[in-house]
């Protein structure tokens, strides 16, 4: 798979450290886990490119915090989680400084790349480290979003919702114990936490997906028409 595009506008001399930078990065990118793959970094990317068509930033910054922003990643259940992103930002340093970009950039990027993580709740401080976070979160609503939380807690053997409770009713919310409460823990935020405009209308679009999404759900687990019998005959006839 490939993550950068030919059209790229940067000179021969950056496309070739991106070149290579990219080969690094396929190389080394934790596997196993659908919610944190390649095609992540591959929209994340494409979100963060054409937000710097409006908002700037300098793309040999940009693209290498894009594509190391997860170069690390730990279970969400460990001890070590709450370290995942100095760690990236460590690791990033550590690939980058044999291929080529300066030190001065490469500080830029590492600090993008620890500022990412919305668990650390920190502040972009630069133009670029803000489009890495508008971008990364945007890739956690809509459609795409719902997909990479579900595979996120299936893979720590979270069921997908309290049973006979209806999600938007619920007083407490854990992501922990219910895959959908995550929706109401964490994204939910997501849309006011954007650091663009664009960004911040494209949250709310994709998150009132999301809530479209759990009406249906809590429709077809807690008021199933299946389960009366006087309306299942109505689905035999
Ligand atoms: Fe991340
Ligand atoms: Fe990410």
């Amino acid at each position: 798979m490939k993550l950068l595009d030919d059209s790229l506008n940067v000179d021969s001399q950056v496309w070739d450290r991106l070149r290579n930078l990219e080969d690094r990065v396929i190389e080394l990118f934790p596997k196993g886990d659908p919610s944190h793959d390649l095609l992540h970094l591959k929209r994340v990317l494409k979100t963060a490119l054409f937000l710097a068509t409006t908002e700037g930033g300098n793309l040999e910054i940009l693209i290498p915090a894009v594509l190391l922003h997860d170069i690390v990643q730990v279970p969400k259940n460990s001890p070590e989680r709450s370290s995942t992103s100095e760690m990236a930002a460590l690791k990033a340093s550590e690939i980058l400084e044999p291929l080529g970009w300066s030190k001065d950039d490469i500080k830029k990027i590492a600090q993008a790349v620890l500022e990412h993580s919305y668990s650390r709740g920190l502040a972009a401080t630069s133009v670029e480290s803000a489009i890495l976070q508008d971008s990364d979160r945007l890739d956690a609503l809509g459609a795409i979003g719902l997909m990479r939380m579900v595979s996120c807690g299936t893979l720590m053997g979270t069921p997908f919702y309290e049973d006979s409770i209806d999600v938007f009713s619920k007083n407490t919310y854990e992501d922990r114990k219910y895959i959908i409460d995550h929706v109401f823990t964490k994204l939910i935020r997501l849309p006011e936490l954007m650091n663009f405009q664009w960004s911040q209308a494209e949250a709310r679009k994709r998150f009132e997906f999301m809530e479209h999404f759990l009406r249906q759900l809590g429709a077809e687990t807690q008021q199933s028409p299946i389960n009366s019998e006087k309306d299942a005959t109505r689905y035999l006839s």
